[in-house]
């Protein structure tokens, strides 16, 4: 027996060293940890259990079968975070670059069908050459199998992606199916064809980096929702993202226990500028409404005219949607619209009760935005609101104008409770812009057409640049005083806690895309 143990032991010596020493120093060289490091500081001390160590490629062809590592360049497996059973697969660069054969799919592939079996999390942890070469279709089809799961287990499970490395080629449509991307600066990148592939068919000469760098995805594209400094802090990102996100779509996320106290928050009466049309940071109405420190925002550097992130609320998990006013105005455009319906989605997917805020003076016009498909873009956020069951309240903090109106979680798209501040203005549009058109007629013909203009603008202004038309039909619940604004969320979020809405028998409707 002592001999067999020793057998035992050195296989699993041999598994730990993946593609050997001298390809881990020169991981370690590029900045970069390796795929057990990178687990390590994801689970719980001791907790991971590994799956699969032993598992070798089947391949013959190129002299394959004299080059075999134990893994097959992943390693898969459970464990814990902060407690939480979750999934992992952690792509190992040291064994062919991390890429992908029919085995190394499979072995993925195991562990996503127990996350989907037991209902919890899958975290991958990319870092891959992508499909391996020596193995052909087989590797090709080995990827279709992880996204036919990743796509059966949307909306079932987390599922989120943390890019360490390459990812190029099909390879990227896994992390995209998945619900977020992290990337880390400057060692990880993303692209469906590479720089020299660019260059063949587009003849534009560009770096890696700024093809399908971290920051290129978390400005230019939208792909990825963070922007790491380093391995460790898009470790510790997921590991706060999870704390917000229940283990599967029949649970509600962990709440934290949270004695109730004086609620109020007087600053938020003064928060406003005296001017409607100054800005203001609208992620400080969020820092005062929401629990200290509390606050994640997701996408932060993308579409920066809408903020999105998660909260809690007296220690309860919330997706916060928000106009920022500081940014563009906050008004709608085509990324804002999807980058938000992507997030009420998750939200709803999830169990995860959402706040509006809102501020906003209209979707953003111009050929750019509409040939880009404002109509489509701008119905995404209108249906992902209206189709979302979760506890949903709005806040509306100073403009509401026009078909944004209606998109801001509204009270017809079945919000729950809508408030309003004293300082809130519902109408189809801007006063200046309402009075050109409707007192055309008796502005051009007036003596002093400019003083007529100010006068109707007035008059439009003084009837609608209030919350009270909307609060007279029931449209707005409750007009508040900003300070009164946290007491009152957490109250109509504990009132909420056991909606169930029962929607129409269908296959699934029919987002425009
Ligand atoms: C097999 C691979 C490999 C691959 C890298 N290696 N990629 N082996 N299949 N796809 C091996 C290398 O031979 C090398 O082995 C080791 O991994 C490290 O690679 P290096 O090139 O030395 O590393 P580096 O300089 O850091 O460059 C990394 C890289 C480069 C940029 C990823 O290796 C590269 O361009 N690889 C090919 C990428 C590619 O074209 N993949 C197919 C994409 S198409 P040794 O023995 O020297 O350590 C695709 C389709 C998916 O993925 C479709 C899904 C639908």
């Amino acid at each position: 027996m002592n001999n067999k143990i020793q057998i035992l032991k050195d296989k699993i010596e041999e598994a730990h060293l993946g593609g050997g020493q001298a390809r881990i120093d020169s991981q370690h060289k590029k900045g970069k940890l390796t795929a057990r490091e990178r687990i390590h500081f994801l689970m719980d001390e001791g907790s991971f259990e590994e799956i699969g160590m032993l598992v070798t490629h089947r391949s013959t062809d190129f002299g394959m079968e004299r080059e075999k590592y134990l893994g097959d360049g992943v390693i898969t497996g459970y464990g814990t975070v902060n407690g939480r059973l979750t999934y992992v697969f952690s792509q190992d660069f040291t064994v062919f670059g991390g890429s992908l054969s029919e085995t190394h799919a499979e072995k993925i592939c195991k562990i996503m069908d127990m996350a989907m079996k037991n209902g919890a999390p899958i975290i991958g942890l990319n870092d891959s050459g992508g499909a391996r070469i020596q193995e052909g279709v087989v590797s090709l089809g080995g990827y279709a199998d992880i996204f036919y799961r990743n796509v059966q287990a949307s909306g079932v499970v987390p599922q989120f992606s943390a890019i360490m490395g390459p990812c190029a080629g099909g390879a990227v449509y896994s992390p995209a199916i998945t619900d977020f991307i992290l990337m880390v600066e400057n060692t990880s990148y993303m692209f469906v064809t590479g720089p020299n592939v660019v260059k063949t068919v587009t003849h534009e000469e560009v770096s890696s980096e700024e093809l399908g760098g971290a920051s290129t995805h978390a400005t230019k594209s939208g792909v990825t929702h963070f922007a790491c400094a380093n391995e460790i802090d898009a470790i510790n990102h997921v590991k706060k993202l999870l704390s917000y996100v229940p283990q599967n779509c029949e649970e509600t996320p962990p709440a934290i226990a949270y004695d109730l106290g004086n609620e109020e928050r007087a600053g938020l009466n003064e928060l406003l500028p005296s001017n409607a049309n100054q800005p203001y940071d609208i992620r400080e109405v969020i820092a005062q409404v929401a629990d200290d420190d509390s606050f994640m925002e997701v996408h932060a550097a993308y579409a920066e005219n809408i903020v999105v992130g998660f909260a809690r609320l007296a220690g309860l998990s919330i997706g916060v949607v928000a106009n920022q006013p500081a940014y563009l105005a906050g008004v709608l455009d085509n990324n804002a619209s999807v980058k938000a319906a992507r997030f009420v989605r998750f939200c709803d997917c999830f169990n995860i009760p959402l706040l509006v805020f809102e501020d906003v003076p209209g979707f953003l016009p111009g050929t750019d935005q509409e040939w880009n498909g404002i109509i489509n873009n701008g119905a995404k956020l209108l249906y992902a609101f209206s189709e979302a069951t979760v506890p949903r309240i709005t806040v509306i903090t100073r403009k509401a104008y026009g078909g944004a109106y209606d998109v801001m979680n509204s009270k017809h798209i079945g919000a729950d409770m809508n408030y309003a501040w004293p300082s809130a203005e519902i109408a189809v549009m801007g006063a200046k812009g309402a009075a050109e058109i409707i007192f055309k007629r008796e502005i051009t013909a007036a003596e002093n057409p400019e003083e007529k203009w100010l006068e109707k603008e007035k008059l439009y202004s003084d009837i609608f640049a209030n919350p009270y038309r909307a609060a007279e039909r029931g449209f707005v619940d409750e007009v508040i005083e900003p300070s009164k604004t946290r007491e009152k969320l957490i109250k109509a979020f504990k009132m909420l806690e056991n909606k169930v809405v029962n929607t129409p028998r269908k296959k699934h409707g029919n987002i425009p895309l």
